[in-house]
């Protein structure tokens, strides 16, 4: 099995015949020598704590902001090979699920470690199906956002505000409960942006249909208007769905540590989920497919690219869409999606920003600029166009990436809370400030 933390291990070793899996040390204030140990190519942080020049000194720590080389858990959820460009869920390949399983049977690996038997699928989607339906209450709550509220800020009070309606959900240390969480949560998610969607054109809500599949209902409760049946069509309800798939995902990024860090403080799953959806706002995480459009539609033309990549390279603007923390090779879910986007143009159209997005990755993947930083398309730089030809407006790009992401969540804060390692989450800092002041009377300060 890959480690989850290292694809090798390196061994040092003074005679040939014994390796010792340690790193040595030393302090060149003190001269002294400290033998640490190497696990899975990392050294405990606390370790170095041994480290002082006196006995009074808290001891050496490692300075890491946004967590460039520090590894916050031992999972075995998702790996990512970011330099061979690799992303496996419980160690499946995301091409294999993407071309053979459905989002529902992806979220039980997630959750449970193991693809499901025919009836545990059944059971499984039985209960995420039969979850789907919201409080009433939650519709006025809906109803009191402003037309123009972006959904994304509606999903995160909405799924806050579930945590006021189960009380059961603070009982986190019983297994029934997390489960019955789990359904609610991955059950009333596409319920709650589908509502928002329709809050936001006023129209009335349409309820879930338990005949549809997971990505059918959730077409069906932001499409339906005047037929009695809503019939999803097919290629849309499965382009969806592989991109849910994709989706479900990705280790320890900034909404997963976000969920992983408020969580470890034992509060409700809802409010960490909220939290969690939160972060996956931002533009340099799932709001980055809104970003692209946006840009897209900004350079204009293809013969706008090279400007915009000129003005990109000055450091004036990023292009959105390219460039991942990990991967340092082509983002392996942006393959998959670029021949999702042709299955759905082929149906819907082609999308006219496609040309401009294929100009843009043209150059930039031949430019030194990037070339050198390692800089390819990520995941969220097709999603928009397919989004976009798929009938969603811009606001509701990044709550496409948080319905399915609502999965892997839960898989890592259930398996965060269940490692007996793990505690709340609480960094140092370097404390740089001043000194002891003393208060100054405002009438003496100048
Ligand atoms: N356009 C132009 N230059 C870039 C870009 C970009 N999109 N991304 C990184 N760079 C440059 C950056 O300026 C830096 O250059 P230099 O070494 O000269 O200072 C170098 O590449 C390294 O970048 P970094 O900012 O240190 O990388 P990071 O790991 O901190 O940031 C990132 C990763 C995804 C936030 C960043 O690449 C970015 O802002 N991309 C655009 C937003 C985006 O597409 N986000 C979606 C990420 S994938 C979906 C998800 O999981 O959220």
């Amino acid at each position: 099995m890959d480690s989850p933390l290292s694809a090798t291990t390196t061994r040092m070793s003074e005679d040939s015949t014994v390796p010792r899996e340690t790193l040595t040390i030393t302090d060149n204030r003190t001269g002294k020598s400290y033998e640490i140990p190497i696990n899975h190519d990392t050294i405990r942080a606390a370790d170095l704590r041994q480290i002082k020049v006196d006995p009074k000194e808290f001891g050496m720590m490692s300075y890491d902001p946004a967590f460039n080389n520090t590894a916050s858990c031992i999972s075995k959820v998702t790996f990512i090979d970011g330099d061979a460009g690799i992303l496996r869920y419980r160690g499946y390949p995301i091409e294999d699920l993407a071309e053979k399983s459905t989002y529902l049977e992806t979220a039980y690996l997630l959750l449970n470690g193991e693809l499901p038997t025919p009836s545990q699928l059944k059971d499984w989607t039985y209960h995420v199906t039969h979850h789907t339906f919201i409080h009433e209450s939650i519709k006025k709550f809906l109803d009191g956002f402003h037309y123009d509220a972006h959904p994304m800020g509606m999903m995160i009070s909405t799924i806050a505000a579930l945590s006021t309606f189960y009380h059961d959900a603070k009982d986190i240390f019983s297994a029934e409960s997390r489960q019955k969480q789990t359904y609610r949560l991955i059950g009333k998610v596409p319920t709650i942006a589908a509502f928002s969607y329709r809050h936001t054109l006023g129209m009335p809500f349409v309820y879930p249909d338990n005949e549809l599949s997971y990505p059918g209902n959730f077409l069906n409760m932001l499409f339906r208007t005047t037929e009695p049946k809503y019939r999803p069509n097919a290629t849309l309800e499965h382009a969806l769905d592989v991109l849910f798939i994709l989706h479900a995902d990705h280790e320890q990024n900034c909404s997963t540590n976000t969920i992983r860090g408020v969580g470890s403080s034992h509060v409700d799953p809802y409010s960490a989920t909220a939290a969690a959806i939160a972060a996956l706002y931002g533009p340099l995480h799932g709001g980055a497919n809104e970003e692209v459009l946006h840009m897209l539609m900004q350079i204009g033309s293809i013969q706008k690219v090279p400007d915009f990549i000129k003005r990109v390279k000055t450091g004036e603007v990023k292009l959105m869409g390219f460039g991942h923390r990990v991967y340092k090779n082509y983002d392996p879910r942006a393959r998959i999606i670029k021949h999702i986007a042709y299955e759905v143009f082929e149906l819907m159209g082609k999308n006219p920003l496609l040309e401009i997005a294929l100009e843009c990755e043209r150059i930039a993947l031949e430019d030194e600029y990037f070339v050198k930083r390692k800089l390819y398309p990520n995941v969220d730089f097709y999603t928009g166009l397919i989004y976009q030809s798929m009938g969603f407006p811009m606001t509701m790009f990044p709550v496409l990436f948080a319905i399915p992401r609502t999965s892997g969540w839960i898989a890592q804060w259930e398996e965060m809370l269940l490692d007996p390692e793990q505690k709340i989450a609480r960094p140092r800092q370097i404390y740089l400030g001043h000194n002891t002041r003393h208060y100054v009377p405002i009438d003496q300060r100048n």
